[in-house]
């Protein structure tokens, strides 16, 4: 299983977005639209072995996390505004810190970077890192961060981690991991 986890700095956890308006009123989640979208979506299907977190930190005290699981998403397209839909949908039902379903593969709680940072050992995307290409074992969960840099309370949270870096130039997030992926199919694991 991969995993990737962005980090919205911006996008709050009420859902009270307009969909004909995601990067302004939804806090620049169009980004995290295209994250998800990246690491879910082949042209003719979903990649079942990758889980997707994206984490809506615009209101620190309350963040909450949406997850899309491969293995039993179905209704998953290529535009923003439908995986924006599904996020809106995820944000408007109540939930506590473990995960429910809003819809089939999609999941929300509360909670943010810690919480995750808890269950898995991710590394960090981040152009400074180890080029990907130089390392034998890649691991299995990464970080992003959105059109942001991490905060000066996750860059603690995440100081001992490992960092990779996917090229030389700075690029999108959701460009990042469409790198990282084709490397990882290269690599056939
Ligand atoms: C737009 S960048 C963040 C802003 C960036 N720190 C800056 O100074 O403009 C979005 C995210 O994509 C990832 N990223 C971008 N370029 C990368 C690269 N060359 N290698 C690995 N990750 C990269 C990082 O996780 C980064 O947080």
């Amino acid at each position: 299983l991969k995993r990737f986890a962005i980090i919205g700095h911006q996008a709050g956890p009420s859902g009270d977005f307009s969909l004909n308006d995601l990067p302004g009123s939804g806090g620049r989640i169009d980004i995290l639209c295209r994250c998800a979208n990246s690491s879910m979506l082949l042209s003719h299907g979903v990649r079942e072995d990758v889980e997707c977190y994206l984490v809506l930190a615009g209101d620190p005290e309350k963040q909450k996390t949406v997850r899309f699981s491969g293995s039993s998403i179905r209704s998953l397209s290529p535009d923003e505004r439908s995986t924006g839909a599904l996020i809106k949908k995820a944000l408007s039902i109540p939930c506590g810190d473990v995960f429910r379903e809003s819809s089939p593969g999609i999941s929300v709680r509360q909670g943010g970077l810690k919480e995750l940072l808890q269950e898995f050992s991710f590394a960090v995307l981040d152009e400074k890192g180890e080029d990907i290409r130089d390392t034998d074992r890649l691991p299995d969960s990464f970080l992003l961060s959105d059109s942001r840099n991490f905060t000066e309370e996750e860059t603690g949270l995440i100081s001992g981690l490992p960092a990779y870096s996917v090229g030389p130039e700075v690029l999108h997030a959701d460009q990042a991991i469409t790198v990282l992926l084709n490397e990882i199919d290269r690599r056939g694991i």
